[in-house]
């Protein structure tokens, strides 16, 4: 039998200093750097180029949802046995695209957790292969810092300091982001991260997986304020999370109605609104205690529409977010955060190790 697992893991963070802006940045350790990145952490394998002169040259991906679609969770054995297969043939496709050999590489940058241990442990094993073998530096990257950092993937990016929300399928987290490395968490969820709440919520209502993307179409089909749901920890202080009970709360509202499809639609919208609220009310407040005016929205859950629009119509704050290709897991994110840490290479070591929980209060600056 296999293991089903739906959640990814769980990260905390800490305080540092300075902020740093993204030009000073890209010039990190005077060199030009093309660094390769690879993404394992779960159902997708991610590769990519970045290059800190040119921007991102190339990136490819390859998901996993079809496979793990009829068990109705990512299966993890067969997650690991599909990086397997895809992470090389990826890499000289994304070679080949940015008409680059091999040996034109000088970083490869993989990420190191948080995620399932097997898949993680792919990504790990030929990224620092690869580099043993070009005798260039590999770089171990966490997967919650690379969607925190994605958003500056883009042209227009924000500058240091910002709040990060980011909502992926296992967190929750409110990040006050001074610089790379630089990370206080604000707030987390205490049960459930936001995409899993979604994720079960669909599953509960019959829709297909992964259900996140599916339950947020149907929510367009449904009727406003048919159903008021809670907005969960909102009436106390702070800045935490709890997303369980919204779920149950769906679940005893589908199972109290008449069970149409149009029942279906309305309690989708009113979950979706209850918990687009709940993370802007969040947001609002953790803005406000830090004093910020610019936010940060990333992960697999800041593709959603309703979600952007109800953050981007927050009055007097710039928000930024991903282009939704980069929202879930992907290659591009993690080698820019390579490039990002390229400044403080570590010396290559022939033993490494995956993390399948790796607090973001761990990191350090580059
Ligand atoms: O960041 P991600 O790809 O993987 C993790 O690191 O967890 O996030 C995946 C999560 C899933 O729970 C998925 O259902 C959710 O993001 N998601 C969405 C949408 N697109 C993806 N949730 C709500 N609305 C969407 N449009
Ligand atoms: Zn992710």
């Amino acid at each position: 039998m296999y293991e089903i697992s739906t959640r990814k893991k769980i990260v905390d963070s800490n305080l540092f200093e300075k902020g740093i802006i993204l030009s000073q940045l890209q010039r990190v350790g005077n060199t030009k750097m093309r660094v390769l990145g690879i993404e394992s952490s779960c159902d997708e394998t991610g590769i990519a180029l970045y290059d800190t002169d040119k921007g991102l040259l190339a990136h490819a991906l390859f998901s996993q949802v079809a496979m793990h679609a009829e068990y109705g969770g990512v299966v993890p054995e067969l997650a690991s046995r599909d990086h397997v297969r895809k992470t090389l043939p990826l890499i000289d496709q994304v070679l080949a695209d940015a008409q680059l050999q091999r040996n034109d590489i000088d970083a490869v940058a993989y990420t190191a957790g948080p995620g399932l241990v097997g898949a993680l442990l792919v990504g790990c094993a030929i990224g620092r292969s690869l580099a043993w073998a070009l005798n260039i530096p590999a770089i171990a990257i966490n997967h919650m810092e690379g969607h925190l950092l994605s958003p500056l993937l883009e042209d227009n990016s924000p500058n240091f300091p910002f709040v990060s929300l980011l909502v992926s399928g296992g967190h929750t987290l409110l990040v006050e982001v001074r610089g790379i490395g630089q990370y206080q968490l604000l707030g987390e969820s205490i049960d459930d991260a936001v995409g899993e709440a979604f994720d079960k919520t669909a599953k509960m209502l019959g829709l297909d997986y992964p259900g996140g993307p599916v339950l947020a179409a149907l929510a367009e089909k449904g009727i406003a304020d048919s159903y008021k749901f809670p907005r969960p920890m909102t009436n106390r202080p702070g800045l935490d999370f709890s997303f369980s009970g919204l779920k149950t709360f769906a679940m005893n509202t589908w199972r109290d109605s008449t069970q149409t499809e149009q029942d279906k639609a309305n309690i989708a919208l009113a979950f979706q609104t209850a918990a687009i609220e709940t993370l802007a009310i969040k947001c609002k407040r953790a803005l406000k205690e830090t004093q910020l005016s610019t936010l940060v929205v990333a992960g697999g859950v800041s593709a959603n529409k309703a979600l952007r629009q109800r953050l981007s119509a927050m009055p007097t704050i710039d928000v930024y977010y991903p282009r939704p290709e980069f929202c879930s897991d992907n290659g591009a994110m993690i080698a820019f955060a390579g490039a990002m840490r390229s400044a403080n290479l570590q010396q290559q070591k022939s033993s490494f190790s995956a993390r399948p929980r790796w607090p973001l209060d761990e990191l350090g600056p580059p």
